[in-house]
């Protein structure tokens, strides 16, 4: 079984709604380990060692997070830039990271509609994920298409535990199967192989 290491970042989390059902779901699952960035570094002084230390011992990485201003929050930003070091994730020498497989998690207050050429938002969602796959591709991993929850604002209270129970098949998948490449590049958003 894959060992799946959930890189989870919301600064709000308190006040969440989707988010919190989503973590709810897969928290305590089996070969999951959840990491709590706003909780364990409140003040940005993140342990490198700590966090490349569990890097190591896993597979799958997730970085789950709420959509915000096209990205994701600053903390998972300078996550990035401290533990993804060059001669350790990247880099002739920096090759710790090979072969493991990422995949982002979001939540957006957009409804999916708008994140088109001609929606209000302009770009697709995979066209303001590029920096976190093309940095998932320098690390020489493998960054595989979203899991996307859309419309968090409409979305009416009975919905959310819908999402919630795909993601836990999603991580249950990913610890389990081996992905076929083909299906992978002929969808948008993950969701659409979970069933
Ligand atoms: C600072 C901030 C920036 C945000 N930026 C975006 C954005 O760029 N696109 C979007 O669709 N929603 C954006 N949102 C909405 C959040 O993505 C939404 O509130 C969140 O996904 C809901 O999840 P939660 O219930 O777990 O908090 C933003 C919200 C905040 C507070």
């Amino acid at each position: 079984m894959k060992r799946i290491l959930v890189e989870f970042a919301h600064p709000a989390f308190q006040k969440s709604r989707i988010n919190k059902q989503l973590v709810d779901a897969v928290k305590n699952m089996k070969g999951v380990t959840f990491n709590n960035l706003y909780e364990n570094y409140p003040d940005f002084f993140i342990d490198v060692k700590r966090e490349q230390q569990l890097l190591s011992t896993h597979d799958i990485i997730v970085w789950q997070h709420p959509f915000y201003w096209y990205s994701a929050p600053a903390l998972l930003k300078e996550w990035m830039d401290l533990v993804l070091q060059h001669g350790w994730a990247y880099g002739r020498d920096g090759r710790q990271l090979e072969k493991k497989t990422v995949i982002s998690v979001i939540s957006t207050g957009g409804r999916r509609e708008i994140y088109c050429r001609e929606g209000r938002n302009h770009f697709t969602i995979n066209e303001f994920l590029a920096p976190f796959k093309q940095s998932v591709n320098l690390c020489r991993m493998e960054y595989l298409p979203p899991f996307v929850v859309h419309g968090a604002h409409t979305m009416r209270d009975e919905e959310i535990p819908k999402f919630a129970e795909k993601y836990r098949k999603l991580l249950t998948l990913l610890q389990s199967v081996q992905l076929d490449k083909d299906k992978l590049s002929s969808v948008e958003y993950f969701n659409e192989l979970i069933d």
